[in-house]
């Protein structure tokens, strides 16, 4: 694939100063988790997991804008940020005048704010595009620090030189970038200011993360949405991001497929192994963030699915929980399962993942509406925030969302978890830190 004179500039230069890759030593302290074929098999909707049905008679949170991956201004140890009463949501936006599926090349990201977290005033793109990395602007997470400066992670994607929409998803290359700025807030609400510098802090490395070189799969590859986390139990800090396996990982294990027994009675279509979805980790090192050391993946469901999208954390004490969503069309070959979220528990951050209710599965769509929200983030306090996606009415026709969908709250209890009752959409109640 060619690469843009980008890609060879400054970009790449402040990358590979700023991370070294894990040595051995570092890599044989944990090993990567599996999601395998023989846990994703046992994936089914029950009570427990199947949200309620969306309302159709949604109100737009941005009426000219379509409105999907949602995330909230988080302090460095994951409670909630309040600002002189505001709360603070970020989401990726795009001009309703696109069509729908024409949303995701034109993404940016929008800034919302919030005093009773319930009804939302969206306050434009707080960034100047042209500072901005990628071609587009993906989704990410924010973190308000100790001296009130906002730190926006996010996936900047494809080049903005030589644009060309034609196959754009094979050459979407992708990294994880960052700026920052002050908040201010006043009689009109909340507004960002002093936008800092936009710098590209972490790049597939080829080795544990595919490059868009190696990508050599029917859907585009990954190495996105940023998510920074802090680890309550040792103060360290962490970013975590959905990745692709990359040389090391390009064939499937048998622990990929299950275990001896189910080897030995199923079989694993061809094409599988094209299916290499992983979740990445990336060590902090600054207290500005900019400065990471790219880990070994804390999962892989190399030959089960090719997608673990925006990954998050949630800790309660040793418990550490991670999530990540999925979709049906991302499963391997002779698999199958809900556009959902999907969450593994480990006692401590490298543990070993073991799949919640036996399969992964936490929250899935109705089968009778299989595609009506999506993008959930399951917060500190198990509030599930998501976006109304492609809702059907009564006969059967797509209703377009792209607003806030109905806030869910879950129960974690070790390896299982209930849905257990909607809130309001968008609703965003205050919450504590990771504990
Ligand atoms: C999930 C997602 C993210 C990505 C964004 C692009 O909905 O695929 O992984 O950042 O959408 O629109």
């Amino acid at each position: 694939m060619k690469k843009t004179s980008k890609w060879k500039g400054l970009a790449l230069a402040t990358v590979i100063a700023a991370s070294s890759i894990v040595t051995p030593a570092m890599a044989a302290e944990y090993q990567t988790s599996v999601w395998s074929r023989q846990q994703a098999e046992k994936v089914k909707l029950t009570e427990e997991t199947t949200a309620p049905e969306v309302d159709l008679e949604f109100d737009l949170v941005a009426p000219d804008q379509w409105v999907w991956d949602t995330w909230p201004l988080q302090e460095r140890d994951g409670s909630l940020a309040i600002v002189n009463g505001y709360r603070v949501a970020f989401a990726l936006v795009a001009p309703r005048s696109l069509g729908w599926g024409e949303r995701h090349t034109e993404a940016r990201i929008g800034m919302f704010y919030s005093k009773n977290g319930k009804d939302w005033t969206y306050a434009g793109i707080p960034y100047e595009y042209e500072n901005a990395k990628g071609y587009m602007q993906w989704a990410g997470t924010a973190m308000l620090d100790e001296d009130g400066k906002v730190h926006l992670f996010y996936t900047a994607t494809g080049d903005r030189e030589n644009w060309d929409y034609n196959g754009w998803d094979k050459r979407a290359v992708q990294r994880l970038a960052k700026t920052t700025f002050g908040i201010e807030t006043g009689k009109d609400g909340v507004k960002l200011t002093n936008e800092g510098e936009h710098e590209i802090i972490l790049e597939a490395d080829g080795k544990h993360y595919e490059t868009i070189e190696q990508a050599d799969s029917p859907i585009i590859t990954a190495f996105r949405d940023p998510f920074f986390i802090q680890d309550p139990n040792t103060g360290k800090e962490y970013i975590l991001f959905e990745g692709q396996a990359g040389s090391d990982r390009d064939y499937i294990k048998p622990e990929n497929i299950g275990d001896e027994d189910y080897r030995s009675t199923h079989s694993v279509p061809e094409g599988a192994e094209k299916f290499n979805g992983n979740i990445g980790i990336a060590e902090v090192l600054d207290e500005d963030v900019s400065e990471l050391k790219l880990l070994p993946p804390l999962l892989e469901s190399v030959g089960t699915n090719h997608q673990l999208e925006r990954p998050h954390m949630v800790i309660n004490g040793d418990e550490y929980y991670l999530f990540t969503i999925s979709h049906t069309f991302t499963y391997a070959p002779g698999l199958t399962g809900p556009d959902g979220v999907y969450g593994f528990v480990s006692n401590g951050l490298f543990g070993e993942k073991k799949p919640m209710n036996e399969s992964g599965l936490v929250i899935a769509n109705p089968s009778e509406n299989p595609y009506q929200a999506y993008s959930w983030m399951v917060l500190p306090n198990q509030q599930v925030i998501s976006f109304i996606n492609e809702p059907l009415d009564e006969n059967g026709h797509v209703k377009f969302g792209g607003t806030f969908s109905s806030t869910l709250k879950l129960k974690l209890d070790g390896e299982g978890s209930k849905i257990m009752k909607e809130g309001k959409t968008g609703e965003i109640k205050p919450f504590g830190a990771n504990r």
